[in-house]
């Protein structure tokens, strides 16, 4: 009979993807709707071989250390800044994420973002909310115009590129920056055009984030880069909330250096600052840029795939250290 490996699961996932890891695995789950605590993931993965997490889950080089037998680490996300990936490579143990299934998802949601700050629809919907709607009037709520305006896309992977589409569609001019240029032919097939980080920033009237997180892109956007944008820009980031200096975006926002901001992730999530929650022209929403249903599910089970693959001795499809795969 084939052994089947043994898994710790740190959060239920959709139901599809319980009812492949009950089939394929033998599972450990943590039993609340809530995140495990680093204790309580360290006695879960006793005995087990495969680590499967979340993006909430700091994965230390403690825990990694702790346990020695762990054969995979399969993050359930495509970001996977939680996880001390330096820390499992010493150990030689693949970390694997999961791209491209939540492409169209994140970038629905910084659309959503990007119109909703726009058009000032949170103030709108908490007027009605309040009963304080007195009725149509010629100067109310006016928001910033999305066809024409430029959008700039800092970071133009799949995700930014997803969100291009969109803004084309919406007949905005595009300027992008990345860290590596696209060719030539994919500027001109996909309507985009290559800017510095700085002329991006003085450019665009909305400025929508897609960087991955890490040391070279803490803090990317504080405050000297905050004070190049235009008064009217409005700033969208659905990537990680530390890409943007929150403190300094605060101060941006109460000094009127900016329109406005949408923003799904935070620096200290979930902690929000304070000076955020206290803005009418700031729309907020709890890091849901991947949450569907079919999304959630899709990356769960691009998550088991990883890491039945790296269990098996077979290399996994998303690995993010393939250095420890020889
Ligand atoms: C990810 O996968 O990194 C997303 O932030 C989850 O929504």
């Amino acid at each position: 009979m084939l052994v089947k490996p043994r898994v710790y699961l740190t959060r239920r996932l959709p139901a599809a993807v319980m009812d492949r890891l009950t089939e394929e695995t033998d599972l450990a789950f943590n039993p609340e709707d809530r995140s495990a605590t680093k204790c309580e993931i360290i006695a879960g993965l006793h005995g087990r071989d495969a680590l499967l997490c979340n993006i909430a889950d700091q994965i230390d080089a403690a825990i990694l250390e702790a346990c020695p037998g762990l054969k995979v680490v399969a993050n359930f996300g495509v970001g996977f800044n939680n996880i001390d990936v330096a820390a499992a490579t010493r150990g030689g143990i693949p970390v694997t994420n999961t791209p491209g299934v939540l492409t169209e998802a994140t970038a629905d949601l910084a659309f959503l973002l990007l119109l909703a700050v726009a058009r000032r629809l949170s103030e709108g919907e908490r007027l009605v909310r309040a009963r304080q709607w007195t009725g149509w009037a010629p100067l109310q709520l006016l928001g910033a115009d999305v066809a024409g305006a430029t959008l700039g896309i800092v970071g133009c992977g799949r995700i930014g590129r997803a969100v291009a589409r969109r803004a084309r569609a919406f007949d905005m001019r595009i300027v992008y920056w990345n860290r590596t240029r696209l060719p030539a032919d994919v500027e001109a097939g996909e309507g985009i055009e290559y800017a510095s980080l700085e002329g991006l920033l003085q450019r665009a009237d909305f400025v929508s984030l897609h960087v991955a997180y890490g040391p070279a892109t803490h803090h990317l956007l504080g405050a000297p880069q905050l004070a190049l944008m235009k008064s009217s820009a409005f700033l969208i980031n659905t990537a990680r909330g530390a890409v943007v200096d929150e403190r300094a975006l605060v101060q941006a926002l109460h000094n009127k250096r900016l329109a406005g901001a949408g923003l799904d992730v935070f620096e200290n999530e979930p902690a929000v600052s304070p000076g955020l929650l206290q803005r009418e022209n700031v729309i907020l929403s709890p890091h849901l840029g991947s949450a569907t249903i079919g999304t959630r599910t899709r990356m769960g089970m691009m998550a088991v795939d990883n890491l039945l693959a790296a269990c098996a001795g077979r290399r996994p499809p998303h690995c993010v250290n393939p250095e420890v795969l020889g």
